[in-house]
């Protein structure tokens, strides 16, 4: 059996996360936590994903629009067994079917593989796991032999059954014959009044089959999520695996537990990044790459020994090896720096592409530019690219000087070794090697007499 049916139990409300969102689109590291579940769901060969929904379904359906998954509807919430019940349809022949949870979302692919590994056409597999305080969980009940014989629920559990510290994690793996078989034996007669997915296993037993017990290889896998405080909490695990995997990999962290990433980042070594530093979507960093506190950095590439000071933001752009940015600088869509470039305090660049070792490091906005190699932009110096309808483009040649406070009104081309006087304003293409001066010529006026306070 090489097929796989993975189910994703996602119809519940979760009343205590006192939210208009389904609980399961809520956000762990920067994805929803059933994303989380779809992307594990994803690792196995031959897969095929069934999420049950009920409350807020269509807020489910339209976050996945192009959704490789089956989605099916529990319009009544009656209990994990009738969840399941819905999902038959979609089932395979032959196939091995698990169980997940949308609000359960660090499972792991070698979870799942070990569940369904153990599962054959005469046995289904359960994860457990050895909880120190189990209260709220159903409970794991075995034979004097050690086999598992049942799962009784808190709520119908009695005072012994009570003392189990062996847990249910809900997470149970079968073949699709077997569910066809058993589910519709499953009644509601218990203290919920509810169809109980975890009657199964006392109907397997009696019926002859074997259950195979499987662990979790940590327990931050199983941990359900029913609160915004638990989220926060598995939140916080979470990033400390991100950032121990960051550190195992060659790159120093000033403080683990002051470290986010939402998203994918790939780092090379000697890295040095410090507090509170905020990683999304897909980011790259080479090596020997020194980032200060407070910066945040999306989609983007930074090569090789840069360094990146304090309250930096960078966005979907390339950073230069050797380039040197900050404090306070903005680098959003589009730009590209070169090596050895630097980028100053309170500056912002957007779609601007800048030469090797060009330098605009004081108070500045370049947008839509081309600067070539060497380029000396002065403070305040401003690329004036919107008209006010349609976005236009400036030139700046390699070796060009602009002095501080130029307005630079696009369409416009320096060419190369341009010097532009502080305070000009550009609006005709200057030519290799000129001075552009283009400001009110100073008069003074001898014997200025300074106006009196009028009485
Ligand atoms: C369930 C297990 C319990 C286990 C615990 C682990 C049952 C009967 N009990 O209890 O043994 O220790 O999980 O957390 O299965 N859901 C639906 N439709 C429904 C009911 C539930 O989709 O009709 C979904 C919920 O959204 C939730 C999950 O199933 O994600 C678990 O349901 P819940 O009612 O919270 O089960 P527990 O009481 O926690
Ligand atoms: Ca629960």
């Amino acid at each position: 059996m090489t097929k796989t049916d993975i189910v994703i139990l996602a119809a519940g409300k979760g009343t205590r996360m006192r939210s208009q969102l389904p609980k399961v689109l809520h956000k762990l590291a920067g994805k929803p936590m059933l994303t989380h579940v779809l992307d594990a769901a994803d690792k196995m060969e031959d897969a095929h994903k069934i999420v049950v929904t009920g409350h807020g379904a269509e807020l489910v359906r339209a976050t996945y629009p192009d959704a490789a998954f089956t989605m099916v509807e529990q319009s009544e919430q009656l209990g994990t067994g009738h969840a399941v019940k819905c999902a038959l349809g979609e089932l395979r022949d032959q196939a091995k079917v698990i169980i997940l949870y949308g609000d359960v979302p660090l499972i792991t692919p070698a979870t799942i593989a070990k569940m369904l590994d153990a599962v054959d056409d005469e046995h289904i597999s359960l994860l457990t796991i050895e909880l120190a305080d189990p209260n709220g969980y159903g409970r794991i009940i075995r034979d004097d032999q050690g086999a598992i014989e049942a799962i009784i629920e808190q709520k119908d559990a009695n005072s012994d059954q009570l003392k189990v510290s062996e847990v249910n994690t809900g997470v149970m793996a079968l073949t699709t014959e077997l569910l066809n078989a058993w589910l519709p034996k499953i009644g509601n007669q218990n203290a919920q009044s509810e169809y109980y997915l975890t009657d199964l296993i006392a109907i397997a037993r009696r019926a002859g089959y074997r259950i195979n017990g499987v662990q979790p290889i940590s327990a931050s896998e199983v941990e359900g999520i029913n609160s915004r405080q638990q989220l926060a909490t598995l939140e916080r695990a979470y990033q400390l695996q991100l950032a121990e995997q960051l550190m195992a990999s060659g790159t120093s962290l000033a403080d683990p537990a002051r470290y986010d990433q939402r998203g994918i980042l790939i780092a090379g070594t000697d890295n040095f990044i410090d507090i509170n530093c905020i990683f999304e979507g897909t980011v790259t960093i080479g090596s020997n790459v020194r980032i200060g506190p407070n910066c945040q950095i999306t989609d983007s590439r930074i090569c090789d020994g840069v360094e990146i000071k304090a309250n930096t933001v960078i966005e979907q752009s390339t950073i230069g090896d050797f380039a040197v940015l900050g404090p306070f600088a903005r680098i959003r869509p589009g730009t590209q720096l070169g090596s050895n470039t630097k980028v100053g305090n309170f500056v912002e660049t957007k779609k601007a592409i800048v030469g090797n070792g060009s330098k605009i490091n004081h108070l500045s906005y370049v947008g839509d530019a081309e600067l070539g190699e060497n380029v000396n932009v002065g403070a305040g110096a401003i690329t004036c690219n919107y008209d006010g309808v349609n976005k236009h483009t400036t030139e700046i040649g390699d070796n060009s000087f602009i002095g501080s406070n130029s307005t630079l009104v696009a369409p416009v081309s320096l060419e190369e070794d341009s010097f532009i006087a502080a305070g000009s304003t550009i609006n005709s293409t200057v030519a290799a090697g000129n001075l552009a001066v283009g400001r009110a010529k100073q008069r003074n006026i001898a014997g200025w007499k300074r106006p009196t306070k009028n009485q």
